[in-house]
């Protein structure tokens, strides 16, 4: 039966780590997959994350199973980091959250539940999205179409027009929304942009689903939840996905949540006994370490100031790079306008080149990213900098 199986291509962002691995050339630069870096090249592990491993690997009583909703105290803990303390949403006690494998078990638990809600539901999705949201959302079988989002030529957000394709979603579909640091185009709504939305949504009927992968890698923690906060605030339910891969730099330890906010307390225990058995289907229940970890950090102060301020220089150091990069382009004298770089969030931003030149970057350069010309902003160093810049200038 196996024989019948045809070969596919890489991943379109994981098939780049190997191919960076593989690559001899000294002056090789990965941008490619969305992992922070930091000045060396290196994503180390936060001093927060080492201090909780160490109270966690002194304090751990069993290993005992840990159940389909995963640790409850984490559960309490990111949605109060998500929403936001004393959120409408949180007060009034209807919000199930459980541990998931990561961002990906969030969004595809997400996925089989909307399944179970409307068989036949259809998922909008941004032009662009991360390319991962189409299977995660279609492998379960759900339809997807797209939403006009970022304008390539003038690198700008399309606002008129994705509010003018969502016009049409009913009530029986879904529309997902990057909460913040849009991955890939690092363009994100403003507030009134979210307000505006939040009117649609209520209007229209249709399920948001926020998909928040990056919190406090653009401007804060609470400033990049704002826009999310206000949509919670205003629409009767409403899914979230989130990820403790980026703030948390829990990558390989699959650490994530889903939130679903019910409208009424009846409603969310029925969703919270359907997520049980969605989860119990699939995965059957969560790895339990990095959602210790990150337990123990949110539920100390100390650690927490300490993991807020590992955030910061990741934040920081990304807006920085930001700014160098533009800096460098008009130094060497390439036309081209590059600004919206600094004016994106997050760790990506489209360079605006051509598959073609991507390919030249790759073969000629050794410089690694995705093939619509994302590039991850935290793999630049004062090191490779100059290089990048000037292989830029050969392609263009
Ligand atoms: C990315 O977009 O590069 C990251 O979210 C990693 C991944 O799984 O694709």
């Amino acid at each position: 039966m196996l024989e019948t199986l045809k070969q596919l291509p890489d991943d379109p962002i994981l098939g780049l780590m190997a191919a960076y691995r593989s690559d001899k050339n000294p002056l090789k630069i990965d941008l490619g997959v969305g992992i922070y870096k930091d000045e060396a090249g290196n994503t180390p592990v936060l001093e927060a994350v080492k201090q909780a491993q160490r109270f966690h690997n002194d304090n751990e009583t069993t290993k005992a199973y840990i159940g389909p909703p995963g640790a409850p105290g984490f559960g309490r803990l990111m949605e109060t980091l998500v929403l936001g303390e004393g959120h409408s949403a949180l007060v009034s006690g209807r919000t199930n959250t459980l541990q998931t494998p990561g961002g990906c078990g969030a969004l595809r638990t997400a996925a089989e539940l909307i399944k179970r809600c409307n068989a036949g539901a259809t998922v909008w999705v941004s032009n662009p999205t991360w390319a991962n949201h189409i299977p995660l959302m279609g492998d379960a079988g759900l339809k997807i179409q797209e939403y006009p989002y970022y304008d390539r030529a003038s690198s700008s957000i399309l606002f008129d027009d994705m509010m003018a394709a969502l016009e049409q979603v009913g009530p029986q579909d879904v529309v997902l929304v990057h909460g913040c640091c849009h991955n890939p185009c690092g363009a994100d709504l403003n507030l009134e942009q979210w307000q505006q939305l939040a009117e649609l949504a209520k209007a229209r009927g249709f399920l948001p689903l926020v998909d928040i992968a990056y919190q406090g890698l653009g401007d804060g923690l609470d400033q990049d939840a704002t826009g999310l906060r206000l949509l919670a605030d205003a629409v009767p339910e409403l899914l979230i996905t989130a990820s403790c891969s980026k703030n948390f730099g829990l990558y390989r330890e699959r650490t994530g949540a889903i939130i679903a906010i019910s409208k009424t307390t009846v409603a969310r225990d029925v969703t919270h006994s359907q997520l049980c058995n969605v989860v119990r289907g699939n995965y059957s229940m969560p790895p339990a370490h990095g959602a210790a970890l990150v337990e123990i950090i949110l539920e100390s102060d100390e650690l927490t100031a300490l993991w807020n301020d590992e955030l910061t220089v990741m934040r920081n150091r990304i807006n920085e790079l930001r700014q160098l990069l533009v800096e460098k382009i008009v130094a060497k004298g390439i036309e081209r306008d590059f600004s919206f770089i600094t004016r994106q969030k997050g760790m990506f931003s489209f360079l605006g080149i051509s598959p073609e030149q991507v390919g030249q970057l790759k073969a000629n350069n050794s410089i690694y990213l995705v093939d619509s010309s994302r590039v991850n902003i935290a793999g630049v160093n004062s090191n490779n900098i100059d290089y990048l810049v000037d292989s830029l200038a050969a392609v263009l």
